[in-house]
């Protein structure tokens, strides 16, 4: 008998979701992302229906426990990312490139992207940034590697933009936001990300792009949505964002089990006689006689 117990799957094979799917979505059905780090979750997002899996720097944050994204390096989101596509079946992963991987110039942002995809078996990348990166944005494309935008607030920035604030909330800074996101549809992004903009200014820049908006507390009038699974979940204890919906508090369950699996063990009530494994009553004598004279005659057979 295997140690693994494998749980049979019999799915049809998915037909997995393209950057073609995600444009033809605008003004039909609304889009659902969320982010993933590592192959179980991104297996279970992918299972959920989900239409694409984000791979964000915010594992920095919600994985590694630091104090924002901006020390996310290149080789991180590689092996983060790897195990991510592994899962993914149907769901489109796209990939956060790192502080510093594509700002220097269309060169960097082009080795760096190449690298990310070729080694983690990604496709698509997603930037931070408006006009200033459309340079960088039309190399990606051209290359060959779809690019999903991102503005309003841009953690990579957070340090410039006052700390993660709300953005676009003057007639100017949203004047600035759809020109940026107009820029970002220009260069060729298959779709933006917005973030933590007001609703009414997130429904204009939408009205205005033929490529859907994914939204993080930018309302309900974006094309789709995008939340950070350990936020719905109630698994990162530092902060919840006032736009995060808390779907159960899977991390106060987390702890409820942990404990009792201490207190079991520490009971010896765990493992029971149904989690362990036997031998046969003879091989067990002739063990109990061999180490009663002495040893047994060393063997290869194991
Ligand atoms: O890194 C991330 O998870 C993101 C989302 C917040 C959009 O960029």
């Amino acid at each position: 008998m295997s140690i693994h117990t494998p749980t049979a799957t019999h799915e049809p094979a998915a037909k997995p979701i393209t950057t073609f799917d995600i444009l033809a979505a605008k003004g039909k059905r609304k889009l659902a992302m969320i982010t993933s780090y590592d192959f179980s979750i991104a297996r279970l997002s992918d299972q959920a229906g989900i239409d694409m899996i984000l791979v964000g720097d915010s594992l920095g944050m919600v994985m590694l426990g630091r104090k924002d994204t901006v020390s996310v390096t290149l080789d991180e989101m590689i092996i983060h990312a790897g195990s991510v596509a592994l899962a993914a079946k149907r769901s489109l992963v796209v990939v956060d490139m790192p502080f510093m991987t594509y700002e220097p110039g269309m060169n960097e942002a082009m080795q760096n992207a190449a690298r990310l995809c070729r080694e983690s078996g990604t496709r698509a990348v997603k930037v931070e940034g408006g006009r200033e990166i459309v340079p960088q944005v039309q190399a990606l494309v051209r290359t060959g590697i779809p690019v999903c935008g991102h503005i309003g607030l841009t953690p990579q920035r957070a340090a410039v933009l006052g700390g993660f604030k709300v953005q676009g909330k003057s007639a100017a800074a949203a004047y600035n936001l759809i020109r940026d996101a107009i820029a970002l549809e220009q260069a060729g992004c298959f779709c933006i990300v917005l973030e933590a903009v007001p609703a009414p200014v997130a429904q204009r820049v939408t009205e205005r792009l033929a490529i859907p908006t994914i939204g993080i507390g930018a309302g309900p009038h974006c094309d789709g949505q995008v939340l950070v699974y350990h936020d719905m979940l109630g698994l990162y204890g530092e902060f919840v964002p006032k736009f995060v919906k808390q779907y159960a508090q899977v991390g106060e369950t987390i702890r409820t089990i942990f404990g009792q699996y201490a207190s079991e063990v520490r009971d010896g009530v765990f493992p029971g006689p149904e989690h362990c494994f036997t031998i046969r009553d003879e091989e067990l004598a002739e063990l109990d006689q061999a180490l009663r004279d002495g040893g047994l005659p060393e063997t290869n057979h194991r």
